[in-house]
């Protein structure tokens, strides 16, 4: 008798970029969150495109924001530069590493690639709005407590990354979990360690 075989469909970090923003992540998101289109000026030279400054409210980590914006500004320079949310990382600041990963309306995205004018009105939350006070997240407990990290610098994107993986998949296998976290590298190569972090927190979060 012929053996069916099992076919799993393994999520590919080229899944993530084709989807970043959408995709299984939210496909919602993605034209909402492309360029505006630019307003046109007449010159003397003819007409050029015209990008003008905007104010935006955002409500960050549970705190509310208004700040003017100009149109070059990604969310990450936002967060980083303005807000001084340093914990979101700025490293290839061209989607690549997922090291600027945040949740915006509770989907994660990289933050490089996002026109903070494009943002008005959402919540956004970032690795420093995760911790209880004094108690870390879960997450964040078990990446201590496994050894997820090495020079640390992948873990505040892959925390996050992790956080809406297991808001929506409570109890992920190993498959799952490289799916979910796709959109992140770690230069260091800790994969294992984070996929054991990631497996324990939700275990811990499950039984809590
Ligand atoms: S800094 Fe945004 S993806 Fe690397
Ligand atoms: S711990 Fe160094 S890049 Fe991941």
């Amino acid at each position: 008798m012929e053996k069916k075989s099992k076919k799993r469909k393994t999520f590919t970090r080229r899944d993530f970029l084709k989807g970043f923003g959408g995709g299984a992540l939210g496909a919602a998101v993605v034209p909402k969150y492309l360029p505006p289109a630019p307003a046109v000026l007449q010159t003397k030279e003819g007409k050029i495109p015209h990008y003008s400054r905007k104010q935006i409210t955002i409500t960050v980590n549970q705190k509310n924001y208004s700040l003017e914006v100009e149109p070059r500004e990604t969310l990450l320079q936002v967060l980083r530069e303005r807000l001084n949310l340093t914990g979101t990382k700025m490293t290839c600041d061209r989607g690549e590493c997922g090291d600027c990963t945040v949740l915006l309306d509770g989907i994660p995205v990289y933050s490089c690639l996002t026109l903070a004018l494009r943002t008005d009105g959402a919540k956004i939350t970032t690795i420093e709005g995760l911790a209880d006070k004094e108690k870390l997240h879960p997450i964040q407990q078990a990446f201590i407590d496994k050894d997820a990290y090495q020079c640390g610098f992948c873990t505040p994107g892959f925390i996050i990354s992790s956080v809406a993986l297991l808001k929506g998949n409570k109890n992920p296998d190993l498959e799952e979990i490289k799916s979910g976290l796709a959109g992140n590298i770690c230069r260091c190569g800790n994969y294992s360690n984070i996929y054991e972090a990631v497996s324990a927190a939700s275990k811990r979060m499950g039984s809590s």
